[in-house]
């Protein structure tokens, strides 16, 4: 059992991005004190409004890690920063190596230094590769197809290698969804995955915000002639509040005696891209909506769903929320201006 106290502060790094932030949120509804520790390279300040603390800087800065430790004593940490675009990796590996492995052991090894013994660690599907099955369990070879895989794999690696720390691996799929009445939702920028790409060109104030991540040409589904359900692939979606859910199992595991470990995170069924076109023409009322049929991209497998049955065992972890949970919070997530402007504000960034 966990005998610390609930208010225990627990480090959280990348607490400015999608995740972590929700995550944070998370945490302080469950006692935790969270202190968001971000460079804001890619994160928003607003986005750690519900930390107790936040400190900005980087994870591969040694001293600044020092620092925030002697200044906050946590018990844990959760590591979420990281560059996150397969595109980007392929393009500019070194960057993907400094920043999500080589920064990522400094951290680790200062954690590790300063007996912060406990660390859950977001790692990916990315990690398995193209899989040789279509439910993928976690003793499945890991073999990444690309840097920002290869890149996460190894921080992994080094991280279960410091024989003093315990750690958790918490491997995830897709992840959809947002909080806004807690003023959090996804804003990347770019913006790569599909549940955002789908709503942003269907609800009705976002034409700025469209041009400005280059979504005018609508949604297209890739390929509808894959030997699944309904022809179109099928990929596992969990909502973030179902993941945050699983970070707070994942931290009372290890503070209450866990070993070691690796879950993947999953719904354990996926949803085809038909489906959540369907689930889509629902929750925005939008049932003339007919998105672009293209052929299948190269090395898009059919079917990529996460065999969960370790993490509902072991975390008791259940994932509640479904698909038009997750396409209406980001549907009303995306017609903020917290959300507009900040997209707004990076494309005017970029362009300088
Ligand atoms: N988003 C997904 O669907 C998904 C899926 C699988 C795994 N993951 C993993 O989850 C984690 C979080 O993803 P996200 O979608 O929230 O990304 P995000 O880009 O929204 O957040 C990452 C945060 O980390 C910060 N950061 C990056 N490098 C840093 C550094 N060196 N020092 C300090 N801060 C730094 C950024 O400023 C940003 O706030 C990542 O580790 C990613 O690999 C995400």
């Amino acid at each position: 059992m966990n005998t610390l106290p609930d208010a225990a502060s627990i480090l959280v790094s990348g607490g400015a991005g999608y995740i972590g932030s929700h995550v944070t949120f998370a945490l302080r509804r469950a006692g935790f004190a969270p202190v968001v520790l971000d460079s804001l390279v890619k994160g928003n300040l607003w986005a750690t409004e519900h930390a107790v603390a936040f400190r900005q800087g980087d994870v591969g800065d040694a001293d600044f890690v020092r620092s925030v430790c002697d200044e906050f004593h946590p018990v844990a940490a959760l590591h979420f920063a990281a560059f996150i675009e397969v595109g980007e990796s392929v393009e500019k590996p070194d960057l993907y190596f400094c920043n999500n492995r080589d920064k990522a052991k400094i951290f680790f090894q200062v954690l590790a230094a300063k007996a912060v013994r406990h660390v859950v660690f977001s790692s990916t599907a990315a990690v398995y590769g193209e899989p040789l099955a279509e439910l993928i369990r976690e003793d499945l070879p890991t073999q990444p197809i690309n840097p920002y895989g290869q890149s996460k794999l190894e921080a992994e690696l080094a991280l279960r290698a410091l024989s003093d720390v315990h750690s958790v691996a918490l491997r995830y799929f897709n992840i959809a969804g947002a909080v806004p009445s807690a003023g959090l939702g996804e804003t990347h920028y770019p913006e790569t995955h599909l549940i955002p790409r789908l709503v942003l060109p269907l609800i009705e104030n976002a034409e700025e915000v469209r041009r400005a991540l280059g979504l005018g040409g609508g949604f297209k589904v890739f390929g509808t002639d894959y030997p699944t359900r309904d022809g179109t692939a099928v990929r596992d979606y969990i909502h973030v509040c179902d993941l945050a859910e699983a970070h707070i199992l994942a931290l009372r595991y290890l503070l209450g005696g866990g070993a070691t470990n690796i879950f993947n995170l999953g719904s354990g069924a996926g949803y085809s891209v038909s489906e959540i076109v369907t689930a889509a023409r629902k929750v925005l009322d939008r049932p003339d909506f007919t998105p672009g049929i293209a052929a299948r991209r190269a090395g898009d497998p059919a079917t990529l769903v996460a065999d969960s049955t370790k993490a509902r065992t072991v975390l008791g972890w259940v994932p509640k929320r479904g698909i038009e949970e997750m396409i209406g919070s980001a549907a009303e997530w995306h017609r903020t201006s917290r959300y507009c402007q900040t997209v707004l504000g990076k494309a005017r960034a970029a362009r300088i």
